[in-house]
């Protein structure tokens, strides 16, 4: 640790060992200036992921840049003509085109979205230009590093596959719609053939905001090659334990707080508040489950290898991007069935529900919270354990 703060490395979305999972006060003590830990561990899913800090306050180190792209290649080659990162980000830079510091530990935006920022760049760029050939085959590995920001990115003009979220694959399909919405920490692999004449621009919008240019695919003024046209076969499948159908049990996790929405009292650190005394003496102005901040108690102990269930219910009216440490997990719809999409972030709309599932096979004490560094930060985190 080169910083002058403590910190750790967090590995989003691998399924890791969970002493290597780099939840400070959780799975290790925080990594203090000047000192290391060595981080060894297995990949067991090949896709991709990203690493950064997860400590309290890791907000502002992730805001600073603090994070990584984490590719775990398939052991087969897939077959397209590039692999190209693009790894969005939203910086908060002050009228000097500084790091706007001084809003660090804003309880205000804590209580609103989050720290949004005011540039955005792909890849550490404020320019993303892709330069490719007309015809080639794409495969594009994107990931969300904002603290907070849900991004909205058209790729209609590319109008590619879906091949993978959040490093796991899914049976390929057309993006549709061709807005992906992106919420902080998520990841999609898509595929996309260039169509368009030599020469030509195809740009990739960001409308979140008002609407702007965030990239863009330049193709050379060569012929190039014939599009391919097929859809791309599925990537291979990683061993990944899904429900089979709706679990026994289903825990409820619900959220409140917020601006609009506050919390009347909350448990923090084992003690009974009142919403005001939350906010101004401990900056906490959510809840999960009526605790703000980790409880002391998991709000879910499962066996070993049990399939659960967790409804998300959000009584807020911000949405929030729920994070599940360890393991990779279903959405169940109204009727219980599981979707075969596996995710490790879940966007969950104001005043929305949803019911996820998983099987809980990887030992130890993991984390739940939202993605949304400052709503964490500002209570929004519980954690649950799979015992041996
Ligand atoms: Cu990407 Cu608990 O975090
Ligand atoms: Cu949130």
């Amino acid at each position: 640790n080169g910083l002058d703060t403590p910190t750790t490395v967090h590995w989003h979305g691998v399924r890791i060992d969970n002493r290597m999972d780099g939840v400070a006060h959780l799975t290790q003590p925080p990594v203090a200036p000047g000192e290391s830990f060595d981080y060894r561990f297995t990949v067991p899913d090949a896709g991709t992921f990203w690493y950064h800090p997860h400590v309290h306050g890791s907000g502002p180190q992730v805001a600073r840049g603090l994070y990584g792209l984490l590719i775990v290649e398939e052991t087969d080659t897939v077959d397209v003509d590039h692999d190209i990162p693009l790894v969005f980000d939203d910086w908060r830079v002050d009228d000097n085109g500084q790091i706007d510091t001084a809003s660090f530990g804003n309880l205000h935006d804590a209580a609103h979205a989050g720290r949004l920022g005011n540039i955005l760049t792909i890849n550490g760029k404020f320019d993303g230009t892709v330069r490719a050939r007309a015809g080639e085959r794409l495969r594009l590995r994107i990931a969300s590093t904002c603290n907070a920001r849900v991004l909205q990115l058209d790729f209609s003009a590319l109008d590619p596959w879906l091949v993978a979220v959040d490093g796991q694959p899914v049976s390929p399909a057309r993006l549709e719609p061709a807005a992906l919405e992106l919420g902080p920490g998520q990841r999609v692999d898509l595929i996309a053939d260039l169509d368009g004449e030599p020469g030509s621009r195809l740009v990739v919008a960001e409308t979140s905001g008002e609407p702007f240019e965030a990239m863009a695919f330049e193709l050379s003024g060569d012929p190039g090659k014939p599009v391919r046209k097929e859809t791309p076969p599925a990537l291979p499948a990683n061993p990944v334990r899904i429900p089979d159908g709706k679990p026994q049990r289903t825990v409820d996790l619900v959220m409140a707080g917020g601006a609009m929405s506050f919390i009347p009292e909350a448990v923090y650190k084992g003690q009974t508040y009142d919403g005001r005394t939350l906010a101004m003496d401990h900056g906490m102005v959510w809840a999960f489950n009526g605790t703000a901040g980790m409880p002391e108690k998991p709000f879910l102990s499962a066996s070993a290898g049990e399939p659960v269930a967790i409804r998300l219910v959000n009584e807020t009216l911000w949405p929030h991007a729920m994070h599940l440490h360890g393991h990779h997990f279903v959405e169940l719809d109204g009727s219980g069935a599981p979707s075969r999409v596996l995710r490790d972030t879940i966007l969950v709309a104001p005043r929305e529900e949803k019911t996820i599932a998983l099987v809980a096979d990887n030992p130890g004490r993991w984390m739940l919270h939202c993605h949304m560094l400052e709503h964490q930060a500002s209570g929004m985190e519980t954690w649950f354990e799979v015992l041996t």
